[in-house]
This record gives structure tokens, C-alpha cells and sequence, in this order.
């Protein structure tokens, strides 16, 4: 009979073989095709959060050859909606909490290096409060699986939207197109994605 414990290892070392893969191509990029990448994502996502009238937008900083969301920042600033980043929760290990970002907020670097404001309880801005939140991610598939950088994190803090509990919420993923695969492997606790932006596609699942 087969050993479940083996499977799950196969199962994980399966994902980590797709991230490792995954972050070499993103990383593989130059700056010239960061940049681009940057300004035709930005583009694309001012006209999908137009289109959604959404006011209030969760986004993240670009970390491992991301796509850089700082032209859709100020794109979003000048048509006076609001911004908001994540920050690793104080409280509750492994979710994350978002704070409310704009131009005079106050930056430090979290434990993986990734820019994050500042906690304030003021600024809290809890998902009840965001129209639309932006995840990165490591890949995607054509059924809109997400493969995050190993830590949890979204499928954690997006369990409850998930199961519905925030219905004027929008998710979408941003990624590179060569963050793209087939199929990838997923789990009962990932938190598939009903919108991935990418430079070239708005794609829907
Ligand atoms: N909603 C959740 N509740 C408890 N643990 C979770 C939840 N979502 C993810 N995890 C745990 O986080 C770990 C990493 O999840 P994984 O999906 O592999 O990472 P990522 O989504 O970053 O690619 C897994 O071991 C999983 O058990
Ligand atoms: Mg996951």
C-alpha cells in the first residue's frame, strides 16, 4: 500500500521543483523586459480596476523578479483612489494584514526584505474595507491555480474570501507570462485565483 506521508513529500518536492523553475525564468529577465513588463501590467490593471470601479486596492511590492506595481501606483494616486500593501500580521503567524499605503507612509523591510509599511493601527484596512486585492505569485495554470513562494501566506489571509464571506472582493493574481504552466500541482488549502493579469493577457477562470 502506498505510504500517504510519501506522497505528501513527492507532492512538496513536486512544488518546490515548479518554484525553483519558476523563479529562475522571472529572474532571468532584464531590465529592459522588467520595465516593460512593468509599465504594460500597470496599464492593463488601471484599465481592469476602472472598468471594476474599485476604490480601494491592495498591491505589493516587487520581491525575486516580481513585476514592479509602482507606474500603477501612481496612476492610481492621480485618480485619487486608494492604495493599501501588506504587511507579515503582527498577531496572527503565517496571514498577513493590510495597512493603508500612500505617499508619506512610513517604510521599513520585513523579514524576507520586502517593503511594507509601517504598522499603524489607524491605517488597518481589513479585507471588508478593500474592493480589490493584488497577490503575486510564483505560477499559474489554465485552471487559475496559484504557486506562491512556499510560505502560505494568501491562501491563509484569502481562506474566508474563499469561502465567500467577503462577496465585494476582487482577487487577482499579476504575474509575467512566463510564470505560466499547464498544470500545476494543488492542495485543499490553496486559494485558486478567478483573475490573472498578465503584460499581454486579462485572463478569467
Ligand atoms: N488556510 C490555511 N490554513 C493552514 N495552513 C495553511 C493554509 N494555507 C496554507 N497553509 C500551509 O502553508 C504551507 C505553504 O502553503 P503552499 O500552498 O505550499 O504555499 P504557497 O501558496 O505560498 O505556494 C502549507 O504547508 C500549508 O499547509
Ligand atoms: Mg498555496
Amino acid at each position: 500500500m502506498p505510504d500517504p506521508a510519501s506522497n505528501v513529500n513527492a507532492e512538496q518536492a513536486t512544488r518546490q521543483a515548479f518554484r525553483q523553475q519558476l523563479r529562475l525564468r522571472r529572474q532571468a529577465l532584464s531590465q529592459q523586459e522588467q520595465k516593460r513588463a512593468s509599465e504594460q501590467v500597470s496599464e492593463r490593471l488601471l484599465d481592469y480596476i476602472t472598468a471594476n470601479s474599485h476604490q480601494r486596492i491592495a498591491l505589493f511590492f516587487a520581491n525575486d523578479g516580481e513585476i514592479n506595481l509602482v507606474p500603477l501606483v501612481n496612476a492610481l494616486w492621480q485618480q485619487q483612489r486608494q492604495t493599501a500593501a501588506p504587511i507579515l500580521h503582527p498577531v496572527c503567524a503565517g496571514h498577513l494584514l493590510f495597512l493603508a499605503y500612500h505617499a508619506n507612509s512610513l517604510m521599513h523591510e520585513n523579514r524576507f526584505g520586502i517593503p511594507e509599511p509601517v504598522l499603524r493601527c489607524d491605517e488597518v484596512m481589513p479585507l471588508s474595507q478593500l474592493d480589490l486585492i493584488l497577490t503575486p505569485l510564483v505560477g499559474f495554470d489554465a485552471a487559475g491555480n496559484r504557486l506562491g513562494m512556499g510560505g502560505g501566506f494568501y491562501d491563509r489571509t484569502l481562506s474566508g474570501w474563499a469561502q465567500g464571506r467577503y462577496p465585494n472582493l476582487s482577487v487577482a493574481g499579476v504575474a509575467h507570462d512566463c510564470q505560466f504552466v499547464d498544470t500545476l500541482p494543488h492542495a485543499a488549502w490553496d486559494v485558486p485565483l478567478p483573475t490573472i493579469i498578465t503584460p499581454s493577457k486579462t485572463l478569467s477562470f
